[in-house]
């Protein structure tokens, strides 16, 4: 028996606090520092992210990822005993040991499933799907259950108005299911790469063992991101086109036949830039970054959950999930709905 893997089930989750451009402008008024609403607006595209509340036992990242997971196993129609894998895309994990998809095992109850957490920052859901699926075609897995969840909000410089207007808080999840290769409905292919040599672009300079923690070092705030937006921007453009370029060649299909465009959520421009090299109408494009900025690993599950959960996202269509995150990472899911 030949088998291919399924999405039968996507679900999404917030923290409660809502942050406007305007709260925002006001909090980085009172250490001196100037933004405002406009600004943000015309270069990012977002208006406001949810931020979860420090030391909130239900905000805390596997918290968020098990009511993002419920929501998505009731879509699938099935029960945590069904689930043999979680794969727990994050870079903002609970802890580093044990691992966030540990502490969401333990919380679901998903006492079968064997759990690991995958670190391919902002590209981590689409990589998990990739993971998820490659498992599910070798036979070895029926259902997965695949997270892009991140909790940013300790590792944003609050002080750099260049980054910290960009990001939030948020959880995505998917169940990723066996069916029979014949199926139309089915991820059709999966496109991974990574170019470690731009990691310049995006880091955090210390907090690992690398660069362990001090007292000093985190006064310089080198335990949050650091980041050349220009840079990232130009080569997000670039990528983000050559991979849907290439996972719809790889099937023999054209931006024609393509349905629905889920790309990451890292600014409005570069998703309005990229769909204008790719020729394909902003309308068909999924976007969230308005109502919630980057929120990494979850941009792609969240986006994708809102416009199933509309009645937007039908039977039957083609869907491309395309990202690029710290790394650089870079990756896409061409999949029938
Ligand atoms: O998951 C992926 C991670 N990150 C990304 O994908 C980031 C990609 N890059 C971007 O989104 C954009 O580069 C940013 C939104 C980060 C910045 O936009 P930009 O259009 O590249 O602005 P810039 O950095 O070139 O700054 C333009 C001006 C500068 O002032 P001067 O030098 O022209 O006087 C900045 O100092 O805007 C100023 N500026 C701001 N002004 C008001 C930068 N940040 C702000 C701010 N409010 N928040």
């Amino acid at each position: 028996m030949q088998y291919a893997s399924k999405i039968t089930g996507i679900g999404s989750h917030f923290p409660q606090r809502v942050m406007t451009n305007q709260d925002l402008a006001r909090e980085l008024a009172a250490k001196g520092i100037e933004t405002n609403d406009e600004w943000i607006v015309e270069r990012t595209g977002i208006r406001e992210r949810r931020i979860s509340e420090p030391g909130n036992p239900k905000e805390t990242n596997s918290s968020l990822a098990l009511v993002a997971a419920t929501r998505a196993l009731e879509m699938a129609g099935k029960t945590v005993d069904d689930i043999d894998q979680i794969l727990f895309a994050t870079c903002s994990p609970d802890s580093l040991v044990p691992t966030s998809a540990c502490w969401l095992q333990t919380k679901l109850g998903a006492k079968r499933a064997w759990a690991l957490d995958i670190n391919a920052a902002c590209s981590g859901f689409v990589y998990g799907l990739a993971i998820a699926d490659t498992f599910i075609r070798t036979g070895q897995v029926k259902t997965s259950l695949v997270i892009g969840s991140e909790v940013l909000n300790p590792m944003v410089n609050w002080d750099d108005r260049g980054s910290c207007i960009l990001f939030g808080d948020g959880s995505g999840a998917a169940i990723v299911e066996r069916t029979e290769a014949a199926n139309p409905r089915r991820i059709l292919s999966t496109h991974l790469h990574t170019d470690g040599s731009l990691w310049e672009v995006l880091y955090v300079p210390a907090g690992g063992s690398a660069r362990p923690l001090t007292a000093e070092l985190i006064e310089q705030k080198a335990n949050t991101m650091h980041m050349k937006g220009k840079e990232i921007f130009k080569v997000a453009v670039k990528t983000l086109t050559d991979f849907a370029v290439t996972a719809l060649e790889t099937n023999g299909l054209t931006i024609k036949d393509l349905d629905w465009f889920v790309p990451h959520q890292a600014n409005l421009r570069i998703i309005e830039a990229v769909a204008k090299r790719l020729d394909f109408p902003m309308d068909k494009v999924l976007v969230n970054i308005d109502r919630h900025g980057n929120t990494s690993a979850a941009t792609v599950p969240t986006a994708l959950d809102e416009a199933v959960r509309a009645g937007k996202v039908k039977p039957g269509q083609t869907v491309l999930m395309d990202v690029f995150g710290a790394g650089l990472t870079y990756g896409a899911v061409l999949a029938r709905w």
